[in-house]
């Protein structure tokens, strides 16, 4: 196989790993300069390229999607969910089909035949609740190092946000990937931690130590077990720190070196707790990195003026992602700005 047609079984892997919703699906490689125009303007994984020639009907991709994707060790011991799986098989069957050229593997058609009787129709279509499952973040390109999570598919499940990953975290991660010496040999500490996809890619990414905190104890069991998916390369356990009833000695014990923090300033009452821990942790030599969805930008000017009130000579200085690789997908209809800082002390 060439390295185009590797490279592309690799943009679908990625893709299908963190169960990218298949309308926004690339089934084509970028070609180099309107990848780069377009992931400039519109984010990670928001590229519109022109299709390249590569098809990915051919019965040498049809076999390699089988063989690296749908049969990759990581895809069946930590499965999307096969609703998922379904409506991928069936969208790769309609395009060889329409396409007209090749025929459909039989294999594909025997997984596509077993999907069809197992997975549950969609809640659209008269099929259950969707329930939490698997997804996996590739790294790198190349899928070489990969943090798998369960979480929800819905926003808001039991009545919190922690249960999925919000995309704030794929930008900070997108700046972490470029800025390997960051978390370099650091004791890494993620704050509001949720599902902890961020956190355990910090152990990927060269942390000595990393330790995941959050308030809520059913997101903080969900982050635990998702430690326990990853073969991580460094102790990384997950702590309660919750910001309105928190102890000297929780600081102490965190050692920090580098903050992460994504996605807590959506909530105007949060500020003053949020705050209240970072003024506890974010001490000189500690360095905080942070994204925000920016939803509410009087809540996020709030959240900057109470943080310069409280954190007297903190420097604030907003990140730019123009180095960032493009690893993650988002779907557009979410999509909203992010923004990414360093918090430190001169
Ligand atoms: C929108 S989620 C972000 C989760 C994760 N950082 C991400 O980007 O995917 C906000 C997280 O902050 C946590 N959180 C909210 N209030 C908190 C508090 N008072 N103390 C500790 N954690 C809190 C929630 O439990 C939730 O996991």
């Amino acid at each position: 196989m060439d390295d185009n047609s590797q490279a592309l079984v690799l943009l679908i892997k990625r893709q299908v790993l963190q169960m990218r919703q298949l309308r926004h699906f690339q089934w084509s490689l970028p070609s180099a300069t309107s990848a780069s125009v377009s992931q400039q303007s519109t984010g990670p994984g928001m590229n519109h390229e022109h299709a390249s020639a590569l098809s990915v009907t051919t019965p040498e991709m049809q076999q390699a999607i089988l063989d690296q994707i749908l049969h990759d060790p990581t895809l069946k011991r930590y499965p999307p969910s096969l609703t998922y799986q379904h409506s991928f098989a069936k969208k790769l069957i309609s395009m060889i089909e329409i396409e007209g050229t090749h025929e459909i593997s039989g294999e594909l058609l025997e997984l596509f035949t077993e999907l069809l009787m197992t997975a549950p129709k969609r809640p659209e279509q008269g099929g259950p609740p969707l329930k939490p499952c698997f997804k996996s973040y590739c790294l790198d390109r190349a899928c070489s190092k990969i943090v798998t999570v369960m979480e929800e598919q819905t926003t808001i499940s039991s009545g919190t946000t922690g249960l999925r990953t919000w995309e704030a975290s794929f930008w900070l991660a997108e700046y972490l990937i470029a800025h390997p010496e960051i978390l370099a040999k650091k004791n890494v500490v993620d704050i509001g931690c949720g599902v902890g996809f961020l956190g355990i890619a910090c152990a990927f990414l060269g942390a000595k130590k990393v330790v995941l905190t959050d308030g809520n104890t059913d997101v903080l069991a969900m982050a635990r077990q998702n430690i326990g998916y990853n073969v991580v390369p460094c102790p990384t356990t997950a702590s309660l720190l919750d910001w309105e009833n928190f102890t000297q000695e929780q600081i102490v014990a965190l050692k920090a070196e580098v903050l992460i923090l994504s996605d807590l300033t959506y909530d105007p009452t949060n500020i003053v707790p949020l705050v209240n821990v970072l003024k506890a942790i974010l001490v000189k030599g500690v360095s905080a990195y942070m994204s925000s969805a920016i939803r509410n930008p009087q809540t996020f000017v709030d959240f900057f003026a109470r943080i310069e009130q409280e954190c007297v000579g903190v420097e604030i200085e907003e990140i730019s992602l123009k180095d960032a690789e493009h690893l993650f997908f988002f779907d557009e209809e979410t999509v909203q700005t992010v923004k990414v800082f360093h918090l430190s002390f001169p």
